[in-house]
């Protein structure tokens, strides 16, 4: 059988590369600590599938259960780090995603109000996520934890992690800035390849 093991990819830039909206000692524990449990995570549940198909007694609900919460954590936590680049004075997206912003939102600026609000009322740890579906109309949903509220048929573009593990260090509980101050460091030219 092949091996489906999941693996964190080394981040696309340097521990201290999106000073001062993301301090180097937060990247290195959300990374190298928060995400990798999510991979050792998702990988262990799938190691007890594959003992179950060989008689193991396993707990199906909590197993699977486990899968979705360390998998969806892993794959958002890939997306992040590709979301994001070293802060960029005026940072802007191209005049084609704002055509798309528009025709999705009517502004840009109401598309980042959107956002940023959303990011701001998730219920305990979370997700904001700007998402497409194959037609490609875009809307913006929130996540639960990795995994609820999940809107089938839509893939994530632009996420941003506002579980307190993403910014409780650099701003203490002040979500709402940390969330202002992200839109300096997001790699529009990333966003522009998936959306
Ligand atoms: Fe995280």
């Amino acid at each position: 059988m092949k091996d489906f093991r999941y693996q964190i990819s080394p981040l696309p830039y340097d521990y201290s590369a999106l000073e001062p909206i993301i301090s180097k000692e937060i990247l290195e524990l959300h990374h190298d600590k928060h995400h990798q449990a999510y991979v050792d995570g998702a990988n262990k549940a799938l190691e007890l599938l594959e003992k179950s198909r060989e008689g193991l007694e396993i707990n199906y609900k909590a197993v699977m259960r486990d899968l979705s919460f360390n998998l969806n954590g892993h794959l958002l936590h890939e997306l992040y780090w590709q979301n994001m680049q070293p802060k960029q004075e005026s940072n802007k997206p191209s005049e084609k995603v704002i055509k798309i912003l528009n025709d999705n939102f009517g502004s840009y600026e109401a598309f980042k109000k959107e956002f940023t609000e959303a990011g701001k009322s998730v219920e305990g740890a979370g997700w904001v996520a700007l998402m497409k579906d194959t037609s490609g109309k875009l809307i913006i949903t929130q996540i639960q934890n990795h995994n609820l509220l999940g809107i089938n048929g839509f893939i994530p573009i632009l996420v941003n992690d506002v579980w307190e593990h993403s910014y409780y260090l650099d701003y203490k509980n002040d979500r709402a800035t940390y969330l202002t101050n992200w839109w300096d460091i997001v790699n529009w030219n990333d966003i522009e390849k998936r959306i």
